[in-house]
């Protein structure tokens, strides 16, 4: 049995909260994620099942609130954001996906398998061969043209474990990078980058960022006790950023910033046409960006 470390037990929180989000009627729900509950271990399962009643779901809603105001609908409305940029470039056919950090993410299932192209998933050894073991109980297998490798972006070679998967570094790609940059050093965030710079042209990632204004406690914005947690207690939040700062960021590594997404966003977006008036926390951002072709660059 491979060891959890705190970092790699964090990729079970969102597929819950995915998972009940699958409990409420069709017409409510942010986006469809029929595969979430049968990624989760049994006793997460019973838990979800728990929240088909409205009071538990309540109540499940209020425990993770009291941590970060409006975490529960930013960790939702993060989950719409990401499926409909990988929809965006399903449509404009590209054809892979690389997905750092994936924890239990079911968009390979969900979108690119079916779309006919190649996912390309890493996480931590610990829920690689979680995924793996659960996709074979779940599913009998893992999805056609998928791929699981265990990086640890600290201290692997993703260019060298990316080829070995069979990614092919000259054509198109997106990739996404949901939830895990905190969870690094501000070292593997640029050396990450600066393997991500070999992209071809046109490739399109988007990454979500802590602002560092909460994490260095400048700013609460309702999150102390989820800062008392992750940051003081088990330090595995690490990573921050400014909003102003990753444009700069990304040009340095050849890339475009073309959107920035927050609360006031997803409450435009998505909340408000479903009546949903709840409080979304600003401490993460999502981040579209798209690689410069080459003559931009120089
Ligand atoms: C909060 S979870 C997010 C999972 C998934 N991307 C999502 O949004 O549902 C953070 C993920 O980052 C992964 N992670 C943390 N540190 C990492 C590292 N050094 N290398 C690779 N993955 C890492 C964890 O194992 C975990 O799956």
């Amino acid at each position: 049995m491979t060891a959890r470390p705190p970092a790699a037990q964090t990729a079970f929180g969102p597929m819950v909260i995915a998972a009940c989000e699958q409990n409420l009627p069709a017409d409510q729900r942010l986006f469809d994620d029929p595969d979430a509950v049968r990624l989760l271990p049994p006793s997460q399962r019973l838990i979800v099942g728990a929240c088909r009643w409205k009071p538990a779901h309540q109540l499940l809603v209020r425990a993770t609130d009291s941590k970060a105001q409006g975490l529960w609908a930013s960790l939702l409305c993060r989950k719409r954001y990401a499926d409909d940029k990988v929809r965006e470039a399903l449509h404009d056919r590209i054809e892979q996906f690389v997905f750092l950090g994936a924890g239990l993410d079911t968009r390979s299932l969900r979108l690119v398998a079916p779309a006919g192209a190649r996912s390309f998933e890493t996480d931590l050894p610990a829920n690689i061969v979680y995924k793996r073991q659960r996709l074979a109980e779940a599913y009998g297998r893992i999805p056609p043209n998928t791929s699981l490798t265990a990086v640890n972006l600290e201290t692997d070679d993703l260019t060298e474990a990316l080829a070995a998967a069979g990614f092919d570094w000259h054509q198109p790609a997106m990739f996404i990078w949901e939830a895990v940059t905190q969870y690094l050093t501000e070292d593997t965030v640029r050396k990450t980058l600066a393997c991500l710079a070999s992209s071809a042209p046109g490739s399109r990632l988007i990454f979500t960022y802590l602002r560092r204004d909460f994490l260095d406690g400048t700013e609460d914005y309702g999150a102390a006790p989820a800062r008392q947690e992750f940051v003081t207690k088990r330090h595995v939040w690490h990573f921050g950023l400014l909003p102003e700062e990753t444009p700069k960021l990304l040009r340095d590594y050849g890339w475009t910033e073309h959107e920035q997404v927050g609360p006031t966003e997803y409450a435009e977006r998505y909340l408000a046409p479903l009546g949903r008036d709840v409080a979304v926390s600003p401490i993460e951002r999502f981040v579209y960006g798209v690689r410069s072709t080459d003559e931009a660059r120089s």
